[in-house]
C-alpha cells in the first residue's frame, strides 16, 4: 500500500483553503492509503509564536482534522514535535541542500517581502524541514494545494540527491496529490491572491466561522476590481464592466468569487449564475447571498463537531499519544536505516 503524509502549520484556524486544498483529499486518502497526518508545529516556530499561542494553535488543528472526518483509527494524526526523528533527518538532509536553492524557493521570497525584520535560517530551510516530513515515512503521495507545489519538487531533489550521494535507492519519489485534475487554489474573498490565514481580515473563511459570520463577509467581499472614489470612477466602473460583459471577461475579484462557488455550490447553482453573467443580468447581490448560503451548508457537519471535540480534553490526548507512538514506529525505521546508510557505527 502506498504512504501518504501531509501536515498544515499550527498557526491558527483552518480555512476553507486548507480545507479543500488538503483536508478533504486527506479524509477521502485515509480509507485507501498509508496516511500519516501531522500538525506542523515546528514549522510555526519560524514566526516565534508565545507558549500559549502555539499550544492552543496546535489543539485547534488537532480538533480540526478530527471534526473534518479523519479518523485516527484509520490514519496516524500525530504533532510534530512529538516526533523527534524528524529533526535528526533534518539535520542530515540540511548536509545536502544549499544555500542558492534555498534562497530561490517562492516562499522563503514571499516571508523576506512579509517579514524582513525577521529572516531565520529556519525560514530558509523551510523546505528540508518538510522534505524530512516526507521522507520520514518514505511518502509517495503528498495531498497539498497548488501552493506547495515546488516544495515537493525540492523534497524530491533532496531525496534523491540523498540516494545518488550513497548509492542507495532509498528514499522514494514523492509528489503532490488531489483527487482533482489539477492542484486547488482556493481564492481569497478579496480577490487578490489565494485564501490565507495571514492575508487580512475578511480575505478567509474560517471553518469555525458561525453562519451570521459567512454571511458579513461574503457579503462585504468585493465584486469590482478599481475603488470608486469619486463618482467619476463609479462611471469609469460601469464602463469596464460593461467591456468586461462584452468580452466575457471577468475582473479578478468576481472570478475569485466564482471559483469559490465552484466549490462548495451544485453544478445547477454554478450554471444559472454563469448564464445570468452572460447575459448581463447578474445581481451580485443575490450572487453572493447564495454562496454564502452554500458555504454555510458546505462546512455545517465540521462547524457542528468542532465545540464539542474542543471540550473532550481526554480524546484528544489519547489521539495524539497513540498516533505519536504508530509515528515514531515509523520514524525510527527509517532512521535507523539512514543511520546505517550514511556510516554511523558503533564501536
Ligand atoms: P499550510 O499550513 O500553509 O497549508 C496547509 C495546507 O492547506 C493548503 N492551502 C491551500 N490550498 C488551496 N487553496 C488555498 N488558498 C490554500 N491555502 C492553504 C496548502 O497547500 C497545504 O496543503 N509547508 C506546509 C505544511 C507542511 C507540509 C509538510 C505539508 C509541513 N510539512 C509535509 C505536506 C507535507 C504549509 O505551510 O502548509
Amino acid at each position: 500500500m502506498e504512504t501518504v503524509v501531509s501536515g498544515i502549520r499550527s498557526t491558527g484556524k483552518l480555512h476553507l483553503g486548507n480545507y479543500y486544498g488538503a483536508v478533504q483529499n486527506f479524509v477521502k486518502m485515509q480509507h485507501e492509503y498509508n496516511c500519516f497526518f501531522f500538525i506542523a508545529d515546528l514549522h510555526s516556530l519560524t514566526t516565534h509564536p508565545t507558549p500559549a499561542d502555539l499550544h492552543q494553535n496546535v489543539k485547534q488543528v488537532l480538533v480540526e482534522y478530527l471534526a473534518a472526518g479523519i479518523d485516527p483509527e484509520k490514519a496516524t494524526i500525530y504533532i510534530q514535535s512529538e516526533v523527534p526523528e524528524v529533526t535528526e533527518l533534518y539535520l542530515y538532509l540540511n548536509m545536502n541542500s544549499y544555500l542558492g536553492e534555498l534562497e530561490r524557493s517562492a516562499s522563503f521570497k514571499d516571508k523576506i517581502r512579509a517579514q524582513p525584520e525577521n529572516v531565520n535560517a529556519g525560514l530558509l530551510t523551510y523546505p528540508v524541514l518538510m522534505a524530512a516530513d516526507i521522507l520520514m515515512h518514505r511518502a509517495t503521495k503528498v495531498p497539498v494545494g497548488k501552493d506547495q507545489e515546488q516544495h515537493l519538487e525540492m523534497a524530491r531533489t533532496f531525496g534523491n540527491r540523498f540516494n545518488r550521494l550513497y548509492q542507495h535507492e532509498y528514499f522514494p519519489e514523492p509528489y503532490a496529490f488531489s483527487f482533482s485534475e489539477n492542484l486547488v487554489k482556493i481564492p481569497g474573498l478579496d480577490g487578490k491572491g489565494k485564501m490565507g490565514k495571514s492575508e487580512g481580515e475578511g480575505n478567509a473563511v474560517f471553518l469555525s466561522d458561525s453562519p451570521d459570520v459567512i454571511r458579513k463577509k461574503v457579503k462585504s467581499a468585493r465584486t469590482d476590481s478599481l475603488p470608486t472614489i469619486t463618482s467619476s470612477g463609479e462611471e469609469m466602473q460601469k464602463e469596464i464592466e460593461k467591456v468586461r460583459i462584452a468580452f466575457k471577461i471577468k475582473s479578478p475579484a468576481v472570478q475569485s468569487l466564482f471559483d469559490l462557488m465552484k466549490v462548495v455550490s451544485n453544478s445547477q447553482t454554478l450554471d444559472y449564475f454563469e448564464y445570468q453573467y452572460k447575459n448581463g443580468t447578474i445581481r451580485y447581490g443575490d450572487f453572493k447571498k447564495q454562496l454564502a448560503e452554500d458555504i454555510i451548508i458546505a462546512t455545517a457537519p465540521i462547524r457542528e463537531r468542532i465545540e464539542d471535540i474542543a471540550k473532550n480534553e481526554s480524546y484528544l490526548r489519547q489521539v495524539s499519544r497513540f498516533g505519536a507512538v504508530k509515528a515514531r514506529e515509523s520514524a525510527q525505521k527509517t532512521l535507523k536505516d539512514v543511520r546505517e546508510i550514511i556510516g554511523f557505527k558503533r564501536f
